[in-house]
């Protein structure tokens, strides 16, 4: 097979990894990938959905698979597939679930899905009205797509007034801020599930954590996501099946109904309080870095999982991973996620200690390839992975590694897995 991926970031490289791996898979191109996806196949510098279309016919590409939102919401799914090609994602309507806050706060509602009470409005004064009914913290969230900084968590009820008059009023936030959801706090733990769907059947993969926060102990602005791991032992087989029931197969029954089936990877991001899952975003691509530390630990072969998944026929595959973890810390550039940082050149020692270069690897993210030298050039920069056959011996592996790699500004969290270490 000739597979086709979109996107840039590190979650891509880990999928190109996945199908470097594959023995069913010819040739990988990256639209546009990184310096370093250079290493796993070629980069495509086009950036038109139509055009890349065409490539793709030309090329005989057997699947696209595609990496962020964005070109998701923007309707790449649509575009291929009406040029008759076999492509892994939502379509236009679907993406909706992550493209509109608005959208699936409402779906949830009518399919009685559980969330956080909330309201949407586009009015500074109902904003203030339910803001006040509401016990503090409060969180205010953009309706748009906003890089993973729309939502702001307010410690006061003044904070939340100001916050939604800054989106509503002050437009900081732009098109994407002129509706808000403001919404109560809900208190637990994060976990990060993900289904992959057909449209109609679904399986579900190992359930990670992601570390949004920039700081050790949860502390500092929210960023992209600064470490994650895989499978989290938080996940108990009782807190599955409600998952499973409550949330995953109402959402893919419900998008069903709605015309607007869910085909591609379906990411619940999920807290979990009191033992019950409440659903705070849906998101229609893999997590980043949570794909970083599920496709190491994916058995089937990538190219089968999302090939049939795209076109059907879920239920003649066999889904298996590893009876392994994964963990995962992000290294990032030194002014991230607040500006650019400049270009530094990333140096990686010769791996010498033979456990350690069996059981880790790198996926590169914000890097280029300038006059044949590496550089780190985007936020996040990389991910580095340590597998083991427990979350300890995988922390330590990924923590050795971080260690074999140098860039100038070079920052990471010391404490990913925490939650399921202490
Ligand atoms: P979102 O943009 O909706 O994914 O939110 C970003 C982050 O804000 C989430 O990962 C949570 O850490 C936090 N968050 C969002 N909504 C809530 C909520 N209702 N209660 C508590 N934390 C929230
Ligand atoms: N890691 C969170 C995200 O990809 O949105």
């Amino acid at each position: 097979m000739n597979i086709l991926v979109v996107g840039s970031g590190g979650r891509e490289y880990s999928i190109g990894l996945a199908l470097k791996r594959d023995k069913n898979v010819n040739d990988i191109y990256f639209a546009p990938g990184n310096g370093a996806t250079l290493n796993l196949g070629k980069n495509i510098e086009i950036s038109d959905y139509r055009e890349l279309a065409n490539f793709a016919k030309e090329r005989g590409i057997d699947l696209t698979i595609v990496g962020p939102e964005a070109p998701l919401v923007d309707g790449i799914v649509d575009i291929f597939k009406e040029r008759g090609l076999t492509i892994f994602g939502p379509s236009q309507k679907a993406a909706l679930l992550e493209g509109s806050k608005i959208y699936m706060k409402n779906f949830l509602k009518r399919y009685n899905i559980p969330t956080a009470k909330f309201i949407q409005t586009g009015s500074l004064e109902e904003a203030c009205e339910f803001i006040d009914s509401l016990k503090e913290p409060i969180v205010v969230k953009a309706d748009g797509l906003c890089g993973g900084k729309g939502a702001i968590i307010a410690k006061t009820k003044e904070e939340a007034k100001k916050t939604a008059e800054d989106m509503l009023i002050n437009g900081i936030f732009g098109e994407a801020g002129k509706r808000v959801v403001i919404e109560e706090f809900l208190d637990g733990f994060e976990l990060s599930v993900f289904a992959i769907s057909d449209g109609e059947k679904y399986v579900i993969l190992p359930a990670a954590q992601d570390h949004k926060r920039l700081l050790d102990n949860d502390e500092g602005p929210n960023t992209g996501g600064m470490g994650a791991y895989a499978p989290t032992p938080l996940m108990s087989e009782e807190l599955s099946r409600k998952i499973e029931e409550k949330i995953i197969a109402p959402t893919i029954k419900g998008m069903k109904e709605d015309g607007t089936p869910f085909e591609g990877v379906l990411f619940a991001g999920l807290m979990i309080v009191d033992s019950e899952p409440y659903v705070l975003e849906y998101n229609v691509r893999f997590g980043d870095p949570e794909c970083e530390v599920l496709m190491p630990l994916l058995k089937t072969p990538a190219s089968e999982l999302f090939y049939k998944a795209a076109t059907k026929d879920l239920d003649s595959l066999n889904i298996e991973f590893y009876d392994k973890y994964a963990v995962g810390v992000v290294l990032a550039s030194e002014n991230y996620p607040y500006s650019k940082s400049k270009p530094a050149e990333i140096i990686i020692d010769e791996i010498v200690h033979e456990d350690l270069a069996k059981h880790s690897h790198i996926s590169f993210a914000g890097v280029s390839l300038i006059e044949g030298k590496l550089y780190a050039t985007g936020g996040r920069v990389m991910v580095c992975v340590g597998i083991g056959d427990s979350i300890k011996e995988a922390r330590d592996y990924a923590y050795l590694l971080t260690g074999q790699v140098h860039f100038a500004g070079k920052k990471y969290r010391s404490d990913i897995a925490y939650q399921a270490l202490k």
